[in-house]
């Protein structure tokens, strides 16, 4: 159960946890926000963007606020860590614009965030702490905003999230490096913690993994051309009997040739 302070004291909610991270492991996730919600991040008035648990470094923050700026010049940037002391250690990375603060899940910010990313956060955290945390977070959000919550590999090259609004989450997404992979099913590794117990017969997230495994055997000739061209005939191939996104800015050619796929949730949602 995630709780709030008791006797009046706020805590942070939440727990400190491993503060593993790293140069550019987030640049998959950072890629596909810049490219599927920089049109929401530039029409927004005053955008602010969450950075939750961004570790013993806050690299990958500053990566994503360089990222972001290059969308919206003046987009604010606020790592939230619940470890005092990795927070001492980014306040000297502070800029105009970007900032660390002390906090959890309640996000303690000036405002409702707009956009909330996640990283390697949640997957420390039990099944059911994770859903809850998932419903903070919405709650919090500004209107229009998004939480992008995922799971990636040590270097980043298998990633994994799920991106939220206010009702709820809405798509999931897959990114690899081409070479990064032997079967699509190596993923389930870096699935979402409110999927990746799911991963199981009977359920439609381990249905639809066993699928593009069978469409990546399918699509085996077009190795010939190389691993891109294989991943997209896979993901065209799955497209039949999966409501995989198709058209921009989620889906199509140019997503799945960067090892891309996008599904709606509902289609691999877990029995609750
Ligand atoms: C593995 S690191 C992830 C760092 C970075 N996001 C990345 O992916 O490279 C997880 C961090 O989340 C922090 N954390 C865990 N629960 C948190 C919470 N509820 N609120 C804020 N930070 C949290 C931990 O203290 C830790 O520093």
């Amino acid at each position: 159960m995630i709780a709030e302070g008791t006797r009046g004291r706020r805590r942070p909610v939440g727990e400190i946890t491993r503060g593993t991270t790293g140069h550019n492991r987030l640049r998959r996730s950072d890629r596909w926000v810049t490219a599927v919600y920089g049109p929401l991040l530039r029409s927004a008035p005053r955008p602010l963007v969450v950075d939750l648990g961004y570790g013993a470094s806050p690299v990958t923050t500053s990566e994503m606020f360089a990222r972001l700026r290059r969308v919206r010049p003046d987009v604010e940037v606020v790592g939230v860590e619940i470890d005092p002391i990795r927070v001492a250690v980014a306040r000297a990375h502070e800029r105009e614009g970007l900032s660390f603060v002390l906090g959890g899940f309640e996000l303690p910010v000036a405002r409702p965030p707009l956009i909330v990313r996640a990283f390697n956060v949640l997957r420390q955290y039990g099944e059911a702490q994770a859903w809850q945390a998932w419903d903070l977070l919405r709650d919090r959000l500004a209107p229009g905003g998004v939480i992008v919550e995922g799971t990636c590999s040590e270097i980043g090259h298998r990633a994994a999230w799920v991106a939220l609004d206010a009702r709820g989450p809405r798509t999931l997404t897959l990114s690899t490096r081409l070479t990064g992979f032997t079967r699509p099913s190596d993923l389930a590794e870096r699935l979402p913690k409110t999927l990746i117990h799911r991963n199981v017969p009977g359920e439609r997230v381990h249905a639809f993994l066993r699928d593009f495994d069978h469409a990546w055997d399918v699509a085996a000739p077009y190795g010939a051309y190389g691993q891109r061209s294989r991943w997209i005939a896979a993901v065209e191939r799955l497209t039949a009997d999966w409501p995989v996104a198709t058209a921009p800015p989620l889906g199509g050619r140019a997503r799945w040739r960067l090892g891309e796929l996008t599904i709606p949730w509902d289609a691999l949602a877990p029995e609750r």
